[in-house]
């Protein structure tokens, strides 16, 4: 039980990911606030913790709206006096080619995936600073890191890098630690629209991964506990892949070249 009495804040955690690492995390014995702009997704995981006989609290917040973040904080401050561990984890992706998307749809990128995790991480800093001892952790992607379409996700998601990074540097001082964790291809709700369209996508996807599979929910909470617990208690700015591999190389390329 390495999170006993931490009090943790997982956004999105209705869903996917941020659903896996809320019910990693009170595993491992941690008080679990789950945020999510869908409260019917945040009380059924809140409902799954309960029935792990883990605390949690489910709320209702829209991570781009600075009101709503400071309603919800405030309510997990009232119950459980603190916040311990944030994982900034919500996002959505809308439209790709800059040449045929609108202001707004640019706008609603930004807005969730960066401008969240700025509101989020200013919400709970003060809190953090004042007991010298924190940590936050940010779910970015591999398309922050390199060009794989979906590009105002993937430009908001290189900003949640470099602003871990700043975070990090800033905030050491007072004992609070900052990372991000880059996953490639999870197996998640998100990808319904398009396994609808293809249910072999991920069997496509997989040929790209040199451990041979996409990952599921758990090989990231599994990283985000690692990064939330005492022993990563020298690692803060660190940039962590969570990707089969995927951004080591051109796997593809080098198969061409021996001729497989
Ligand atoms: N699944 C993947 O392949 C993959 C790959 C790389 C990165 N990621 C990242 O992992 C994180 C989780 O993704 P997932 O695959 O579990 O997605 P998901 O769609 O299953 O879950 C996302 C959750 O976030 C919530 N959410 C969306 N917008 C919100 C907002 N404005 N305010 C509060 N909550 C909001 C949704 O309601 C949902 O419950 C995201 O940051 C995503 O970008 C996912």
């Amino acid at each position: 039980m390495q999170l006993q009495n931490r009090v943790a804040v997982v956004t999105g955690g209705g869903s996917g990911i941020g659903r896996a690492i809320c019910r990693r995390f009170g595993a491992e014995g941690a008080q679990v606030a789950v945020l999510d702009r869908d409260l019917a997704r945040a009380q059924e995981t809140a409902r799954l913790l309960d029935a792990d006989g883990i605390k949690a609290l489910a709320l209702a917040a829209d991570v781009s709206n600075a009101q709503a973040v400071t309603d919800a904080l405030g309510r997990v401050l009232e119950k459980w006096d603190r916040v311990d561990i944030l994982v900034n984890n919500a996002a959505i992706s809308q439209g790709d080619d800059i040449l045929t998307i609108d202001e707004t749809t640019w706008d609603l990128n930004l807005n969730v995936v960066l401008k969240g995790v700025f509101l989020c991480a200013k919400a709970v800093l003060p809190g953090m600073i004042a007991q010298q001892r924190g940590t936050i952790i940010n779910i970015a992607s591999v398309n922050g890191l390199t060009g794989l379409s979906e590009e105002p996700y993937s430009a908001a998601k290189a900003g949640v890098i470099n602003l871990t990074q700043n975070m990090a540097i800033k905030y050491g001082q007072h004992n609070v630690r900052v990372n991000v964790i880059c996953p490639g291809t999870i197996q998640t709700p998100i990808w319904q629209n398009r396994v609808d369209k293809d249910p072999t996508v991920f069997a496509k996807l997989a040929k790209w991964y040199p451990l041979g599979r996409v990952g599921q929910p758990e090989d990231v909470a599994n990283a985000a506990f690692f990064l939330a617990s005492d022993q990563a208690a020298w690692i803060t700015g660190a940039v962590l892949n969570v990707d089969g591999g995927l951004m080591a190389g051109r796997y593809g390329m080098g198969r061409e070249l021996e001729g497989e």
